[in-house]
């Protein structure tokens, strides 16, 4: 028997008092699973999963007319299923209700709304975006959705079309995740949406004057509107040995392809470094029973990010797991077949993964007399200190107005919502980007979410307990909330975010 044949059939009715005001309620219609709402005196029957990875929606959290999703707070419209937030870039199935005698009863599914156009002489003619990843590819597709039918060219420096970064560090490198899943789209998307993606493509400058960008290989690209993407890089560690074959750093699909490609080889890996990528990418290495040395400067990892209570569980989950630590101190020296660590000890290890963080590449824009300052920076518009170029993701410092500060982030969520908000904002729509910055670190089967950002914080209010992997600890700065982070709280969390929303919009 199927999930759905054990839920209710939506189909065949239930009864209206099963379902209040406010209700949500899971069942199927034929063998798809839906999610019966009431919201609004209004009733909605729409796919019952998240079209990022599958979260069910019953767990997430209706906001005025629309749901969000408990994992990775995508959002989409009630009415029509759209997919108003990223991460998720797949709209909702949505299905016709009826409601009478005492019943409801769900039809047949409603048509997908049509796509508008929208034509003005004064749009852009042609709009280039610089970088195919989270934000130039989301910036493409929101152009497109939103009805731009002008030329749109995606110039990446990238050999692969765009592809899911995060999954990277996670289950593609534990080999649960197959290779067709890492694409965001179908290689005949970009075609199809008449964007010209162009991929192995370097700009290498940015011709204010006459509207052009210049590509390695000498040829010109002229543009109306421009959006500079271009993310950041790895850095890269600074010892002897560190450009032997056998250490890798993971930022590109191509770069994990290496790496998966040696693993058949490999019994013992260090990873150098003790935040995300590299405790992600030690997870996923011990899911395939390998042998994982963390070799950082830390005390305690992510204790600088998320506070020392909850580094000590995300290391005691590392470790229970059978990762070794060897804390404060650094590689000195790599040779073929291991690591030496500036505390004198060695470790063997076949394979090593540089973990040590990133630098935004902001070259382009700095070369073009863009202003920049730890990054490029951009108003609530996200526009550079040039009107008309755009810039998003990783390399962006934008006026968060919930810190009050101006911030650059390193989130795949963050760098998607900016790439949709220049791309409103470049067909003229002046949409300020206010979202609260979020982002979701996994670790085996624990996830760990993120959500607002505190560089530095006086005080942390836990409920819950951190070392039982069940909290939502709240940071704050002479009283005023500025992050959350929490495990297994995921609806809590969505609820922070709301009051974080009205708390920065009163
Ligand atoms: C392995 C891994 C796991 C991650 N996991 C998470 C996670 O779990 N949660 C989270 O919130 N964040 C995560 N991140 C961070 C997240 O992926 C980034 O914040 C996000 O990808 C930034 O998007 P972006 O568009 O700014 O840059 P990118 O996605 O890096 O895209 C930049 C693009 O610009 C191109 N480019 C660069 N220079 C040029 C040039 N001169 N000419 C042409 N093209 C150029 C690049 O080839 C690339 O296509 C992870 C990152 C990595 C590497
Ligand atoms: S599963 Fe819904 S946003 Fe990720």
């Amino acid at each position: 028997m199927s999930d759905a044949d054990k839920s209710c059939d939506l189909n065949q009715g239930i009864a209206s008092s099963q379902l209040p005001e406010g209700g949500m309620l899971a069942g199927h219609v034929g063998e798809t699973e839906v999610l019966l709402l009431r919201n609004g005196g209004k009733l909605y029957a729409i796919g019952a999963t998240c079209t990022h990875y599958g979260a069910p929606l019953i767990d997430g959290l209706v906001v005025g007319d629309t749901i969000r999703c408990p994992w990775h707070h995508a959002c989409f419209q009630l009415s029509n299923g759209d997919a108003a937030r990223p991460p998720a870039l797949h709209d909702l199935a949505c299905w016709k209700v009826e409601e009478n005698n005492g019943m409801i009863f769900v039809r047949e599914p409603l048509p997908k709304p049509s796509q508008p156009t929208l034509a003005s002489a004064t749009l852009p003619r042609s709009v280039v975006i610089v970088g195919g990843g989270a934000a130039g590819n989301m910036a493409a597709e929101t152009l497109r959705r939103e009805g731009y039918t002008g030329s749109i060219t995606m110039l990446s420096a990238d050999a692969d079309a765009p592809y899911d970064r995060p999954a990277l560090s996670k289950d593609y490198l534990a080999g649960h995740a197959q290779a067709e899943w890492i694409p965001l789209r179908s290689p005949d998307f970009y075609a199809d949406h008449q964007i010209d993606l162009r991929l192995g493509t370097i700009v290498v400058g940015i011709d204010k004057a006459a509207k052009e960008l210049q590509l390695e290989d000498g040829s010109h690209v002229p543009y109306d509107a421009l959006l500079i993407a271009t993310g950041a890089a790895p850095v890269r560690l600074d010892v002897p040995g560190a450009d032997l074959p056998h250490v890798h750093v993971l930022r590109s699909l191509a770069d994990c392809q290496r790496l998966l490609d040696s693993m058949e080889l490999v019994s013992n890996c260090v990873v150098v470094g003790a935040s995300f990528i590299g405790l992600e990418a030690a997870a996923a290495l011990r899911q395939r029973d390998i042998e994982v040395h963390v070799v950082a400067p830390d005390s305690i990892p992510m204790a600088r990010i998320m506070g020392p209570a909850i580094g000590e569980m995300v290391l005691e989950l590392h470790k229970s797991k059978g990762v070794f630590f060897h804390l404060q101190t650094k590689p000195a020296a790599i040779n073929r077949e291991a690591v030496t660590l500036e505390n004198g000890e060695t470790l063997t290890a076949d394979l090593v993964i540089v973990g040590i963080g990133v630098r935004p590449l902001t070259a382009l824009a700095e070369a073009a007399g863009l202003a920049t300052d730890r990054g490029v920076l951009v108003n609530e518009f996200l526009e550079t200190s040039e009107a008309g170029i755009y810039a998003a993701g990783d390399i962006a410092r934008w006026p968060d107005r919930h810190s009050g500060q101006s911030i650059r982030v390193e989130h795949w969520i963050v760098a998607e919502r900016q790439g949709q908000t220049a791309a409103r904002n470049i067909l003229g729509r002046r949409e300020k980007f206010d979202a609260v910055p979020f982002f979701w670190t996994q670790h085996y089967d624990v996830s760990i979410n993120y959500l607002g950002h505190a560089e530095h914080w006086d005080r942390i209010d836990v409920d819950g307990d951190i070392a039982a992997r069940d909290f939502i600890a709240t940071f704050l700065q002479n009283g005023k909330k500025l992050a959350v982070v929490s495990t297994g709280r995921d609806r809590e969390t969505l609820l922070a975010e709301v009051a974080m929303e009205n708390e920065s919009s009163g």
